[in-house]
């Protein structure tokens, strides 16, 4: 059993990294893991979204991004519809930091960062949303009050509350145990 210190350590070790993990997820995040959306599932919202965007030619497309993390989506999001207006609204001080950061480094033109809560941000001028995001009835709720009919809203896993029904349901292939779903919408007339 020479083997076993080992398998202690390395069991002792996992559950440090595990408690710094979860510490840092509720002091930073609000309790939400920065977790990405899986690099398909981008690709696929990136898709939806330059085909929106040809409907939208008389002002520039504004997209924004419910808790942009660290920002790599949405500068996925920029670079792809260079002509779109792309705002990630994020709480967390880190994560804005850093995506500022990065976007200067990338000098990103049309890609923009809020440091604030979801919840206190207007969203009556914008084209399209996306979401990898929880406390999805409240968000629903404030889409429906808030956003023009006939927005494009896509949610990636979690399904929206509140009686929006999806215009359709793309299960996507990741490598991410996690991640199969996406769900599509546009903000009924009503
Ligand atoms: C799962 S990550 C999503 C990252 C990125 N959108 C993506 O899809 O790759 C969710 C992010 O939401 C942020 N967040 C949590 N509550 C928030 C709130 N009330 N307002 C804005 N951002 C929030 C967290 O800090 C976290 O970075």
């Amino acid at each position: 059993m020479a083997w076993l210190p080992y398998i202690n350590m390395a069991i002792f070790w996992l559950a440090v990294w595990l408690l710094l993990w979860n510490l840092y997820i509720v002091v930073f995040n609000r309790g939400v893991p920065n977790i990405r959306t899986a690099p398909a599932i981008r690709k696929k919202i990136i898709q939806l979204l330059k085909e929106d965007a040809k409907r939208h030619t008389a002002a520039p497309y504004k997209v924004i991004d419910i808790g942009s993390g660290n920002g790599q989506f949405t500068r996925e999001i920029a670079r792809a519809l260079p002509h779109a207006r792309v705002t990630g609204i994020e709480i967390s001080r880190q994560s804005y930091w850093w995506s500022m950061c990065i976007k200067r480094l990338f000098r990103l033109h049309n890609l923009d960062y809020k440091r604030v809560d979801f919840f206190t941000y207007d969203v009556s001028d914008v084209d399209a949303v996306v979401m990898f995001f929880y406390r999805l009835h409240r968000v629903a709720q404030k889409l429906r009050r808030e956003l023009k009919p006939g927005t494009l809203v896509t949610s990636n896993k979690f399904k929206l509350g509140d009686g929006w029904v999806p215009h359709d349901v793309i299960d996507v292939k990741t490598l991410y145990p996690f991640q199969k779903k996406l769900y599509v919408y546009y903000k009924p007339e009503a």
